[in-house]
């Protein structure tokens, strides 16, 4: 089994290996959460990096080619690091992609007026990752960036739907229309936070689009595959899915079929 390895510090990820299976259900996936030192967002970056490398190399090791960092802090964190200084020493021929690039990609056809909100995590905030990828990209374009540290605790221990959520969710989208009242697009930059879209769209102005990541991203990758025939034709084709935890895997199995809409049955590892 060679399957694509997709990462995230918890179970945020799985909201990217739901969209990248429903475009392409032939491929072998293997998922691995962190969920024992969950959250990543707000970390140094030099932890971050230590983490998501051990992982990285964990998937590495169970015969993944090619690693997708299913988590938008680890990508503004540590993947050009991994990138340029950790794979040419482990192994050239293997990739790690991020999810940041294809969701800066897709936000120049979206917004009309040209000034764009992102609400993530304190890390990729703080990292301004996106203002200095979509200024590569769409210069024209104004980036306004809100931190929601509350956000990730919220979904993690299944309280996305509750009513407290509500008030963490309308204060950070209050306080991003008043850092600029032009936003007619938001990012969700944090691959937990489409679980909280519901909420979202009951407090969000009409107008404003709001952008959950994961059809960017699998597409991007479908692209990418399509570009690499290299890659694809290294990556094994039985639509199987297998899922690790750092945590306990009672808890995970429960939650994950939340995000996934089907029983799941993971296994336990240590980093
Ligand atoms: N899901 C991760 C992301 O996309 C962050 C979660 C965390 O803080 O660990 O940024």
């Amino acid at each position: 089994m060679s399957p694509i390895g997709i990462f995230d510090s918890g179970y945020g990820g799985l909201t990217i290996l739901r969209t990248i299976r429903q475009l392409m259900p032939q491929y072998d996936y293997l998922y691995l959460g962190d969920n024992a030192r969950t959250p990543y967002g707000t970390r140094s970056f030099e932890v971050v990096y230590e983490f998501t490398l051990q992982a990285v190399n964990r998937l590495f090791l169970e015969g993944c080619p090619l690693v997708i960092l299913g988590c938008n802090t680890a990508s503004a964190k540590a993947l050009r690091t991994i990138q340029q200084h950790d794979l040419p020493q482990t192994d050239p021929s293997r990739r790690v992609l991020g999810v940041i690039r294809p969701t800066a990609e897709c936000i120049g056809n979206i917004t009309q007026t040209r000034h764009v909100g992102i609400f993530a995590t304190p890390g990729t905030i703080r990292s301004r990752t996106y203002d200095l990828e979509i200024a590569k990209l769409h210069p024209d374009i104004k980036v306004t960036g809100v931190a929601c540290p509350m956000w990730v605790p919220l979904v993690e221990n299944n309280e996305a739907h509750m009513p407290g959520a509500d008030y963490f969710v309308k204060q950070k989208i209050d306080e991003l229309l008043a850092l600029d009242p032009q936003v007619d697009s938001i990012i969700l930059g944090c691959t937990h936070y489409p679980l909280l879209m519901d909420k979202i769209q009951q407090h969000i102005p009409s107008g404003i689009k709001v952008i959950p990541q994961g059809d960017y991203v699998a597409t991007s990758l479908q692209y990418y595959l399509q570009r690499h025939p290299e890659m694809q034709s290294r990556i094994s084709q039985s639509g199987t899915l297998r899922l690790l935890t750092t945590e306990q895997p009672e808890q995970f199995n429960e939650s994950a079929a939340i995000f996934l809409d089907h029983p799941v049955d993971a296994v336990r590892i240590t980093l």
